[in-house]
């Protein structure tokens, strides 16, 4: 009674607070399992700091910086280990005998509340396995060799619409925004291999409405994803989404249903990932229902080609300011190739130039520069020797992994040399002892890239086209961008960037 009045006072509840707040951080730097673990106080205090920098798209960098200060292993958050080991891959993606598999953070890989889930967003095994067996088909090198010829009139096609420009412009010369003209030939060609039709992005020189918009979603994807933390919060936000914006994310979603089934009723012979994906409608063991398929086609559009858009912008970014290897990659493509109408998805992986350039380009610029997001199965299990408690969220980051000095030499450096075969065998390279296999931009294990196939043949192919038809530099006065330094989302938010093109086809033969 004599209390009462003190525990009444809004001082009293703020006092309380307070002194909370502090008992929480206390427990979480000092007492908590992962306390051994270094890495900023005011990130292992609370969740708040490590959403934060999610939600204003830094959180790469954020990160990328602890591993600087504090190593190949560190505490990001309360419950959170971000590792940049080579060996963390092994541990948590793959299989290993005699340990659970450490299953995707469902905060990260969830669908918006209501949809039927996809390949990425179940959490069940069985469904997930079923579901990659039956999308598996679309990828395999007999499904990429009956699409080759529709994907590589796609890049003829972006070829001829750049050399339009350039022929209508002062001494065969164009400048252009790669990074859109990338954009548009991925998603024609997406378009085409998924719902049959492309989005027609190379003819209007625009991205269509509905891949515009996706973009937008990117945001909101990570302010989803750092609301998910809070289970509260979350849920006080979807009910409070204005009706507007959850109705503008339902018909874009619609629109790609509507597309689908479009294709589902088109009578056409032709080998794409819905006859694929037919083919198996009658057997039980791989059958999708109708919503799954619907949702699966969505993913695919979007996992298909912002992720190669976004390696080919980066790596023609680095091309352009590393003179000494685009002029290396010219001159293998130009004395290679008489006619760039030889080039194939199987010969052109024989450059060992141009599959360097690739390989370099996958590691300076993954489309998933973050960590793919993964928890500890209940139990705890053990990563890069260090034991964590079951629930601990656990990913490798890709970008602190890859340009880390106790992986590469001259890690921030462009340098195909360091992928060519006489830098893994001569022990006098520089690069000699660079560990490559930490490179895993399209992840490894049980969820890896089913599209790596389609994606290495796309990245090959439009690389080689665009550098075998024309002179490519920086455009004087255009707009550039630090490649490293830009925002990262649900998706990287990739900037503007000018490169100068002159078309040069006719004097190579
Ligand atoms: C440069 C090109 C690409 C890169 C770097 C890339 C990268 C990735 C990464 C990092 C993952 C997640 C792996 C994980 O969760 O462990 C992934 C998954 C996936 N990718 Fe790609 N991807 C590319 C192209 C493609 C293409 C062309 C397609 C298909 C059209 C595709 C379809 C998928 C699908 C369906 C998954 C989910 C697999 C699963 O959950 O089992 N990707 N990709």
């Amino acid at each position: 009674m004599v209390l009462l009045p003190y525990i009444s006072s809004p001082l009293s509840w703020l006092c309380l607070l307070i002194v909370s707040l502090f008992l929480v951080a206390l427990k979480n730097i000092k007492f908590h399992p992962l306390a051994k673990y270094p890495g900023p106080k005011s990130w292992a205090a609370f969740r708040l700091r490590y959403c934060f920098s999610l939600w204003n798209g830094s959180l790469v960098h954020d990160i990328h910086a602890i591993h600087r200060k504090y190593g190949s292993i560190v505490r990001v958050a309360p419950n959170e280990i971000s590792v940049a080991r080579s060996d963390g891959w092994n541990d948590i993606y793959c299989h290993r005998a005699g340990h659970q598999p450490f299953p995707k953070n469902p905060i990260w890989w969830g669908d918006l509340p209501g949809r039927t889930p996809s390949i990425v967003s179940t959490p069940l095994r069985a469904d997930h396995r079923r579901m990659r067996a039956l999308l598996s088909t679309c990828f395999t090198p007999s499904a990429l060799q009956a699409q080759e010829p529709a994907i590589i009139s796609h890049i003829d096609h972006l070829v001829d619409q750049l050399r339009k420009r350039c022929v209508n412009g002062d001494e065969n010369r164009t400048t252009v925004n790669v990074v859109e003209w990338f954009s548009f030939v991925v998603f024609d060609i997406i378009g085409d291999l998924g719902f049959g039709e492309t989005f027609h992005c190379l003819d209007n020189n625009a991205l269509h409405p509905w891949v515009e918009e996706l973009f937008s979603y990117s945001k909101i994807g990570a302010l989803v994803a750092a609301l998910r933390h809070y289970t509260i919060i979350f849920n006080v936000f979807m009910r409070s989404l204005p009706s507007k914006s959850l109705e503008a994310a339902r018909a874009n979603y619609n629109w790609g249903v509507k597309k689908t089934h479009r294709r589902l009723d088109l009578e056409v012979q032709r080998d794409d990932f819905v006859s694929r994906i037919l083919q198996f409608s009658d057997n039980d063991d791989l059958r999708m229902s109708i919503p799954e398929l619907e949702n699966n086609m969505n993913l695919l559009i979007v996992a298909g080609s912002d992720t190669c858009a976004t390696v080919l912008s980066g790596t023609v970014n680095y091309l352009v300011k590393t003179p000494t290897a685009l002029q290396a990659l010219v001159n293998e493509l130009r004395s290679s190739y008489r006619n760039p109408s030889e080039m194939t998805f199987s010969n052109l992986q024989q450059l060992p130039y141009l599959v360097a350039v690739v390989e370099e380009g996958l590691r300076l610029c993954p489309p998933n520069p973050s960590g793919l997001q993964h928890v500890v199965p209940i139990g705890g299990d053990t990563v890069c020797g260090g034991w964590l408690p079951g629930g601990t969220h656990v990913s490798v980051h890709q970008q602190s992994l890859y340009r880390s000095p106790d992986t590469f030499y001259q890690a921030d450096a462009f340098c195909p040399e360091r992928w060519l075969p006489t830098a893994k065998t001569d022990a006098a390279s520089p690069f000699y002892n660079d560990d490559r296999n930490a490179v895993q931009s399209f992840g490894t294990g049980s969820w890896s890239c089913i599209g790596q196939i389609l994606g290495y043949a796309e990245l090959h192919t439009i690389l080689a086209k665009v550098c075998w038809h024309f002179d490519i530099s920086m455009a004087q006065g255009g707009r550039d961008v630090e490649w490293v330094t830009q925002k990262s989302f649900a998706m990287m938010e990739k900037q503007p960037f000018d490169i100068q093109l002159t078309y040069v086809s006719k004097n190579c033969s």
